[in-house]
């Protein structure tokens, strides 16, 4: 896969992990499309933001539209934009609450990736790179919905793999530990920095990987080969 040349969506890529990793694929001579609600302060260079709540079926059948319409070239989608809420279900959040962190974290991956295939099939190489986590390997209690998304973001990405074997498309799982931005603000220890999360994410990207573990999840996912129980307890508070 060439480092360069490619024109890169990232769905929330104007801050936290996003924006790392739009940042190194600027600098390695890619185009960019920033995808999110808000417009950052800054852009990389190379970058063209589009607002889009991808929570929102319209505006997603919209950004689909308008990139099949102007950015016909895409070769890489990050499926990267998320959210999560913490608490006790159905005491602290109810359904209306996690219908957003559902529509976002499922419903636009899938909804994106359906839309913008046809665009990645065209081209000689292409990517699909999905953002799971290591709460996909086993979940900790405080975040029923957001840990059960990432589990079908992990599963989908897989499934899509042996479907697009074969093809010029590469389909490739991040799975990031704990990182530290504003989603895990004022929570957590031993949180990694997007900039490390990058560094980890360009070797594997380098490297053809399928699954790129970052740091702790790589642990995690060797503990939970051995010993599903002792991966379960490490988490269940994490
Ligand atoms: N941080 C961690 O410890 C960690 C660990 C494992 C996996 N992850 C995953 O990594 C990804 C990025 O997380 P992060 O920590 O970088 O989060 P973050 O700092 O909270 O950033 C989230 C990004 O997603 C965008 N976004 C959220 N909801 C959106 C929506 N409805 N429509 C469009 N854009 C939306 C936000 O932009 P706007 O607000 O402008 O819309 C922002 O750019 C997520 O999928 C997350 O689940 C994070």
């Amino acid at each position: 896969m060439q480092e360069t040349g490619h024109k890169v969506l990232i769905t929330g890529g104007g801050r936290g992990i996003g924006r790392a990793l739009a940042d190194r694929f600027a600098a390695a001579g890619n185009q960019l499309l920033i995808v999110g609600r808000s417009q950052p302060d800054n852009l990389p260079d190379q970058a063209i933001f589009i607002a889009c709540d991808l929570a929102d079926q319209k505006a997603r059948q919209d950004l689909i539209a308008h990139i099949t319409k102007d950015h016909a070239d895409l070769s890489v989608l990050i499926n990267n934009a998320g959210l999560q809420h913490e608490g006790v279900f159905a005491t602290d959040w109810h359904y209306d609450d996690y219908a957003p962190e559902l529509a976002t974290n499922i419903n636009a991956v899938v909804a994106l990736t359906d839309g913008l295939l046809p665009l990645l099939k065209a081209r000689k190489e292409a990517a699909i790179v999905n953002i799971s986590s290591a709460l996909a390997i086993q979940p900790k209690q405080d975040a029923p919905i957001y840990c059960a998304s990432k589990a079908f973001i992990r599963s989908f990405t897989k499934s899509l793999r042996y479907q697009l074997a074969g093809s010029p498309i590469r389909v490739i799982d991040v799975v990031p530990p704990l990182v530290d931005t504003d989603m895990t603000r004022g929570r957590g220890t031993g949180k990694i920095t997007t900039d490390k999360l990058a560094d980890i994410f360009w070797r594997g990207w380098r490297a053809n990987k399928e699954n790129i573990y970052v740091g702790k999840a790589g642990l995690l996912q060797l503990i939970n080969r051995l010993s599903p129980a002792l991966a379960s307890r490490s988490v269940r508070h994490g």
